[in-house]
């Protein structure tokens, strides 16, 4: 009898250890799912870098790639095009490897080459455009530190290339809040955790919840500096880029977010602000 009842109770446990869809699910797929957007990235890429230099991009640098997301997607658009990206992780660019660069075709895999190493002390062939998206350069927070990756930059680039960033700001930028997005399947969370007012530090974490209630917490941890649209400016000029230009993303009378950034230097009273930035060499 008392056998019996052991063994009911190893059921149950076994019932109650079934897997939660947050314990299944991949963290960097869910990422690429909700943060990125690498097809709209590098159509504002190839069309700004067109309007400025009269010709199309082909070398194409990935900084904190990550997954290298982007730098696959790049050489799927052209027979031409190549790119490195650039990460310190092993275990994300190892990701990037099998989910990412093995499904691209043989040639266009040979186009991709993945770095481990520092943004800071990398060395790659000279590229058309450099990019820093998802404001992973803010993890940078002193002064010196900005300008010396800036300037790698700079000599990283063709006589004509540009630098792509982004940036976001604001006053809801400077507080706490939680941020969320229901998907297809899921919960996306972006959590302003904790800000210090004087030191723009932040501290960040992106989360996802799961119908079934389980919740996959800190799946992504970050401690930035918020950078300013002017500060980022004058270390891009002064790192030798000529010219800086910012474009916006656009609102409709709703207030929704529109898939669609203008160039300009004005944005006045907005509690939210993002941006392309744009360097020119
Ligand atoms: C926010 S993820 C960016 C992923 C992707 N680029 C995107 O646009 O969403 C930041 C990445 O930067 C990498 N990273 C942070 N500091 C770095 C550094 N100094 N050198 C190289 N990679 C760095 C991290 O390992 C992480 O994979």
């Amino acid at each position: 009898m008392a056998r019996k009842n052991k063994k009911k109770k190893a059921s149950k446990q076994a019932k109650s250890a079934k897997p939660t869809m947050a314990s299944q699910a991949d963290r960097h797929k869910l990422y690429q799912e909700s943060v990125q957007d690498s097809e709209f990235e590098l159509d504002f890429v190839q069309d700004t870098f067109k309007d400025l230099r009269g010709r199309k991009p082909v070398t194409l640098r990935e900084d904190f790639c990550g997954t290298a997301r982007t730098a696959c997607v790049w050489t799927k658009r052209g027979s031409e095009n190549r790119s490195w990206g650039v990460d310190f992780d092993k275990e994300v660019l190892d990701w990037g490897r099998k989910h990412n660069l093995n499904k691209l075709k043989g040639k266009q895999k040979a186009r991709v080459e993945l770095i481990q190493d520092d943004v800071l002390t990398v060395q790659t062939p000279s590229v058309d455009v450099c990019l820093a998206f998802n404001f992973s350069y803010w993890i940078f927070q002193q002064r010196k530190d900005l300008l010396a990756y800036f300037t790698g930059v700079n000599r990283s680039l063709n006589s004509d290339g540009v630098m792509f960033l982004d940036a976001y700001g604001g006053s809801e930028a400077h507080t706490t809040q939680v941020e969320k997005h229901k998907l297809e399947g899921y919960t996306y969370l972006w959590d302003q955790n904790k800000y210090n007012a004087v030191t723009q530090e932040m501290f960040c974490h992106i989360h996802f919840r799961f119908p079934d209630k389980s919740r996959m917490d800190k799946a992504f941890s970050y401690n930035w500096r918020l950078w300013g649209g002017r500060e980022i400016e004058d270390l891009l000029l002064e790192a030798g880029f000529t010219n800086v230009r910012f474009y916006i993303q656009q609102f409709d009378e709703d207030d929704e977010a529109l898939d669609e950034f203008k160039e300009t230097r004005e944005v006045f009273d907005h509690d939210c602000w993002i941006a392309y930035i744009v360097a020119e060499k």
